[in-house]
């Protein structure tokens, strides 16, 4: 009879080791932190999905023992050991170590920079390479991975086809001061995208409902906690959509992320310490509120605002606070809108348009409406804006071939991962933040 094989160690993930109890496993990671308490030494390993406690006894394992002394943090290890229950430790679980590779050794001349101890957020930002290593960065990471996920299939749910917009573009979309512009080839130039939002009108008359999903970059000179220079947007657009259906469509949207975030990624909440209550508590429908009612409120409240302001961070802080789910603010005046909303035909003063502020103070994290179906209407507004009508002639060849009413939307995707988060700047949600006076690393 052949002998059998004897089964090999299984290399296991540390989100796993529960399903691993009793059994010697084997861990690829590093060592986040080495406590040495006598004849004992209690590291810390991890490996991207999770952390977990070792104990290594120099009388059992002196060999172990001996290698693990005085080992730097950060250096990378292959582990082996046997999983034990250990509600006192984080995780749940502890291995007991049989064997350590040390892949590398993190030279003790030039030590890991961040320590295990609060740093400056400028000392972190420049080290961000090494930083998202940290559970609390990779808990982020993974919680903007879930909302990219269940928004994809939320989209696809209702029936939307990706497409794609194009970063080089000939045109502003959202104003001219934020554009960012870049020398195309030869003496051409060019600017990177403010949102894909024309090219997903165009997609939309072609395949009915579609989105896009992708980098936009914005010039933004303001250095406040809610802006990025190139940040993600996704954008739906339909074919004989209205401001009503969009409103719908974004709490859904919205509604589905952050419920699958609460649900999928519960451990990595716990990890930020985020009060899941709230969240749990997005649910449709969400308060409804004119601009003319917005602007009744803060007044009431004290603001200085008057009819005709747009609103900034605090007039947002406020308005939200009043509700326990994101607010809509629907019928904007035109006046401080895009140049591409269809005015209200009963108050042609306002646009059909709606901004989407999230709970807890996060801010807009949706700005969308109707856009003008008019050719004519259109010319004037780009004409109004000194905008470059011969850049736009595709854009008017949507008006003049089939023209029909249109609406969409444009959800920022950091904005709405650092609410889910909460963490204090949407810089940390992102995997290399760009920002003015930053592009490092
Ligand atoms: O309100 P915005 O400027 O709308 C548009 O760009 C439309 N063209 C979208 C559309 O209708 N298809 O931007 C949409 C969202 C904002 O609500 C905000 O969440 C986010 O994009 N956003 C930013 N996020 C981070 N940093 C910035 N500088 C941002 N500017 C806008
Ligand atoms: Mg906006």
């Amino acid at each position: 009879m052949a002998k059998e094989k004897p089964a090999e160690t299984p290399v296991v993930t540390i989100e796993q080791v529960g399903k691993h109890e009793g059994a010697e496993v084997v861990l690829r990671g590093w060592l986040y932190n080495l406590r040495e308490a006598g004849k004992l030494l209690f590291p810390i390993f991890r490996d991207g999905t999770g952390v977990i406690q070792g104990v290594v006894s120099q009388k059992e394992q002196p060999g172990v023992f001996e290698s693990l002394r005085g080992l730097t943090q950060e250096s990378s290890v292959i582990v082996t050991g046997r999983i034990r229950a250990e509600h006192r430790a984080p995780g749940g679980y502890e291995i007991s170590v049989t064997a350590l590779e040390i892949v590398q050794r993190v030279p003790e001349s030039d030590p890991y920079p961040i320590q295990l101890k609060e740093h400056g957020v400028d000392f972190l930002l420049d080290r961000r390479h090494l930083w998202i290593r940290t559970p609390r960065q990779a808990a982020v990471l993974r919680l903007r991975d879930e909302a990219i996920r269940a928004a994809r299939e939320y989209m696809n749910s209702q029936g939307y086809t990706l497409t794609d917009a194009p970063i080089f573009t000939p045109a502003a979309c959202e104003g001219t001061t934020t554009l960012f512009e870049v020398q195309y080839i030869d003496d051409e130039k060019a600017y990177l995208t403010q949102s894909g939002q024309l090219y997903v009108e165009a997609t939309a008359m072609a395949l009915g409902k579609v989105y896009c999903f992708g980098p936009t970059f914005r010039a933004e000179k303001s250095k406040t906690r809610r802006h990025l220079t190139e940040f993600w947007m996704l954008e739906p657009e339909a074919a004989y959509a209205n401001l009503d259906d969009m409103m719908a469509l974004g709490e859904g949207l919205v509604s589905h992320i952050v419920q699958s975030a609460v649900k999928n990624r519960a451990r990595e909440l716990e990890t930020l310490k985020r009060d899941t209550a709230k969240l749990t508590a997005v649910k449709p429908p969400f308060p409804r509120i004119t601009y003319d009612e917005a602007i009744e409120i803060l007044q009431k409240r004290g603001n200085p605002a008057k009819w005709g302001d747009d609103f900034g961070g605090d007039e947002e802080t406020i308005l939200s606070s009043q509700f326990d789910r994101p607010l809509i603010v629907h019928r904007y005046p035109a006046a401080i809108k895009a140049f591409y909303m269809q005015p209200d035909p009963q108050r042609p003063e306002l646009a059909l348009g709606f901004d989407m502020l999230a709970s807890e103070g996060y801010g807009e994290i949706i700005g969308g409406g109707e856009r003008i179906s008019s050719y004519d209407l259109l010319v004037q507004r780009l004409r109004e804006n000194h905008l470059p009508e011969e850049a736009f002639q595709w854009y008017l060849d949507l008006r003049r071939y089939g023209s029909v009413p249109h609406a969409g939307f444009g959800l920022g995707l950091e904005r709405t991962v650092a609410w889910v988060c909460g963490t204090e700047h949407i810089r940390e949600v992102i995997p290399f933040p760009r920002m003015i006076y930053r592009v490092y690393p």
